[in-house]
């Protein structure tokens, strides 16, 4: 049986992908940053993905043959605000579980971002160019050139998710859900578009890849091209409210320090060539399971 190390476990993919793999009888630790929640299920240890002694520590610890690498500063925000920091995080990490990897013998899946386009040429498939538009989107182009040197690596690119994460900590998705259900103003981009995908089917696809010998880039996303405007309709009408208060607005009526790209939608055919069916279900399925099942 394979042994697992999930990186980025107290967040929302890492979060789900461990709760499934335990769920599963599967052998699997996580680890976490020091201040952030504890995942609901699984067994976890903290390490600061900065510290490139600590987690070569962890990682001949845990001796693991299956390293997913999920943990990463993912605000376009914070990212900005600390390169530096996010090099270190997103960069230098990557390089260090990379040579672990190799010491262990372990197969590496490296989860990155739709956000390493521009948004220029959608939709991307796994052969096109990165372009990205931020620093958070550079780091993890970076990181994706690192595994790719690895025989033995995988960079799966993730689309926008949503859901609810297997850990007690609010996310925008908490939020907005929240702003829908009682009534309050959510601005939502009608001209920003993705191809969203439920982090329960992106963490089934990502342990489908990882489990076969696929190397090289994967897109892991949802079968329909939403603008985030589509998005909030969609929820609202799997919650049975009216949406009222969704408030449509552009790109350009929002300043941020870095241009957002306008529609960075993966192409998911190399997947499906692959595993005979698309990665993930169309968001009101997804939201009518998320109503009832929580
Ligand atoms: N969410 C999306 O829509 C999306 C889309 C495309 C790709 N992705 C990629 O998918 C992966 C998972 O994303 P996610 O949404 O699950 O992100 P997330 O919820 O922000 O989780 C990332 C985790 O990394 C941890 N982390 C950050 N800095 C750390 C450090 N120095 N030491 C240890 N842990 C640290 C965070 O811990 P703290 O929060 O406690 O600091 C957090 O638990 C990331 O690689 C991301 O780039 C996400």
């Amino acid at each position: 049986m394979a042994r697992w190390l999930i990186t980025g476990a107290g967040g929302q993919f890492g979060s789900v992908l461990l709760r499934a793999l335990v769920r599963d009888g599967q052998d699997a630790v996580g680890t976490l940053s020091f201040h952030g929640p504890s995942p609901m299920v699984g067994t976890f240890t903290r390490m600061d993905l900065g510290d490139a002694d600590a987690i070569a520590e962890v990682v001949r610890k845990n001796r693991p043959s299956m390293i997913v690498h999920a943990g990463a500063i993912t605000s376009i925000q914070a990212a900005y605000e600390d390169p530096e920091r996010t090099r270190r995080v997103n960069v230098a990490a990557t390089t260090a579980l990379m040579e672990l990897a190799e010491e262990c013998r372990a197969r590496l899946v490296f989860t990155s971002t739709d956000l390493v386009f521009d948004g220029s040429a959608a939709p991307y498939v796994e052969d096109a160019p990165p372009s990205p538009l931020s620093i958070y989107g550079r780091s993890k182009a970076e990181a994706e050139g690192i595994v790719r040197s690895y025989a033995h690596g995988v960079v799966v690119r993730l689309a926008l998710m949503y859901g609810l994460a297997a850990v007690d900590r609010p996310t925008t998705f908490h939020s907005q859900l929240d702003a829908l259900r009682n009534g309050r103003t959510l601005s939502l981009f009608l001209d920003e578009y993705r191809t969203p995908i439920w982090l329960e089917d992106a963490a089934l696809a990502a342990r489908r890849i990882a489990e076969s010998d696929y190397a090289g880039i994967l897109h892991v996303a949802g079968p329909q091209r939403l603008s985030r405007l589509e998005m909030g309709w969609i929820a609202a009408r799997a919650m049975g409210v009216s949406g009222e208060c969704i408030v449509a607005t552009r790109q350009s009526e929002m300043q941020t320090p870095e241009l957002r790209p306008a529609d960075v939608s993966l192409s998911c055919e190399r997947f499906i060539t692959h595993f005979g069916q698309a990665p993930g279900r169309p968001m009101a399925e997804a939201m009518a399971e998320i109503v009832t099942n929580g």
